[in-house]
Parts: C-alpha cells; sequence; structure tokens
C-alpha cells in the first residue's frame, strides 16, 4: 500500500500560502488566494489521469491524438471549507461532477459530525478527488472517504491546502492506498486539534464568520 503524501513546493503555491496564513490576510484575499492555489492543485492532483488516442483532423492533416479517457472525474467537496477549494479546482476542471459531504468537527471529541451527503449517482464509474483545505486530525477525511467507499468509486484521491503529520499518519493508517497531494505539511496539531503555524479557521477565514 503506497501511503502517498506529496507536497507542492512551487514557490507561487508557498508565496501565496504565506499571504494567507497571516491573520490580516482579508476573507476577499484569502478567497481569492485559495482559488488560485486550486487551479495549482488540481493540476498536480490530476497528473496521471489516463489517456486514449482519438483521430482528429488538423487544418493539415489527420493524426492520433491524447485525450482523456473515460468518465469525467467527480469533486467531492467536504463542507463548508472545501467550497473555497472547489471553486479553483473548477476552473480547471470545468467539465467535473460535484459532491457535497456535509461534517462538522465537534469541538470537545473532534470527531466529525456528518449532517449532509450528495453525490453524483453513477460515482462508481468516476475517479473522485476529495477537496477539502485543512487535515488535522484527519478525523473529517477518515469518515469522508469511509462513507464514499461505500459507493465504490474507481479510485479516491485527496487534494488539501495545509495538513498536520498526525493526520496523514492516522488517515493513512486507515486508508493507505488514498494518496494525498498538499500544498504544505505543517509542524503539528495544538491541544484543541487547530494546525501549526496553520492558517487557523479555514471555514471562518474564507466565509468572514469570525
Ligand atoms: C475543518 C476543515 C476540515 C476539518 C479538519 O472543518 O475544513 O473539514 O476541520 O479537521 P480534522 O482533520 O481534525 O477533522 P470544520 O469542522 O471546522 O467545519 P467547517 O468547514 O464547516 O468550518
Ligand atoms: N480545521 C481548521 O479549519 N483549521 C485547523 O487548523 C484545524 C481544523
Amino acid at each position: 500500500m503506497s501511503k502517498s503524501c506529496s507536497v507542492i513546493d512551487h514557490p507561487l503555491v508557498q508565496h501565496k500560502l504565506t499571504l494567507m496564513r497571516d491573520k490580516r490576510c482579508p476573507a476577499i484575499r484569502f478567497r481569492q488566494l485559495i482559488r488560485e492555489i486550486a487551479v495549482i492543485l488540481a493540476y498536480e492532483v490530476t497528473r496521471d489521469l489516463p489517456l486514449e488516442a482519438a483521430e482528429i483532423e488538423t487544418p493539415l492533416e489527420t493524426i492520433s491524438a491524447p485525450i482523456l479517457s473515460g468518465k469525467k472525474l467527480c469533486l467531492v467537496s467536504i463542507l463548508r471549507a472545501g467550497n473555497g477549494l472547489l471553486d479553483g479546482m473548477l476552473d480547471l476542471l470545468p467539465s467535473a461532477r460535484v459532491g457535497h459531504i456535509g461534517l462538522y468537527r465537534d469541538p470537545e471529541t473532534l470527531e466529525a459530525i456528518e449532517y449532509y451527503y450528495k453525490v453524483p449517482d453513477d460515482i462508481s464509474e468516476r475517479q473522485v478527488i476529495i477537496v477539502d483545505p485543512m487535515l488535522a486530525t484527519a478525523n473529517s477525511l477518515t469518515a469522508a472517504v469511509t462513507r464514499l467507499k461505500d459507493d465504490s468509486p474507481r479510485q479516491l484521491k485527496v487534494a488539501c491546502l495545509l495538513a498536520a503529520p498526525e493526520g496523514v499518519k492516522a488517515f493513512h493508517d486507515s486508508h493507505p492506498e488514498v494518496s494525498i497531494t498538499t500544498a504544505a505539511l505543517d509542524r503539528q496539531l495544538n491541544e484543541h486539534g487547530y494546525i501549526l503555524p496553520g492558517l487557523g479557521d479555514a471555514g471562518d477565514r474564507i466565509f468572514g464568520t469570525r
């Protein structure tokens, strides 16, 4: 089993992430930056999409050229904060189908509580990329993947912005075959399950709720 976790070390990603971490970054700028990083995340996480050959006619000749093979991807956003990444991912993958899983962390136990689940009917024929900016304890992501596996998607991957080492380990203990692509692997979790140095509560910062 692979237990893969790739960190995108592109200078543009690191620069934009630094701007987002700054507590003075206003919601309007935070949203803009997460959308820009999401485009690059989408590019990285789709690197190994399968291709097939199609015959086309250019204005000059007929060629066999590569096109994406199989059904369109499905992006699954973990609400709420996943929607902040979703918009940028859809900029690069406009034909993707979209599912939503509503989860929130119980502030005492840090367990993930599900309140919504809606994915495409034919998800078993699609590759799924789960999007959620924060992988902290991994309780939310682990619950989301466990739930999605009931619907047997063809392949599952994860795209996130910040991950904590403890969360990556816990997640791969449950789902070792699901690869993670993240913009940064931070130092550790604090006693409240927040990522350090982190960027605070992603949902609050995206939606300006606190
Ligand atoms: C945040 C984040 C993840 C989760 C990560 O959501 O978007 O889903 O926390 O933490 P975990 O790895 O410890 O589970 P939150 O529960 O704050 O809900 P929200 O997106 O609705 O704000
Ligand atoms: N959820 C967040 O939004 N931020 C963290 O640091 C941890 C969980």
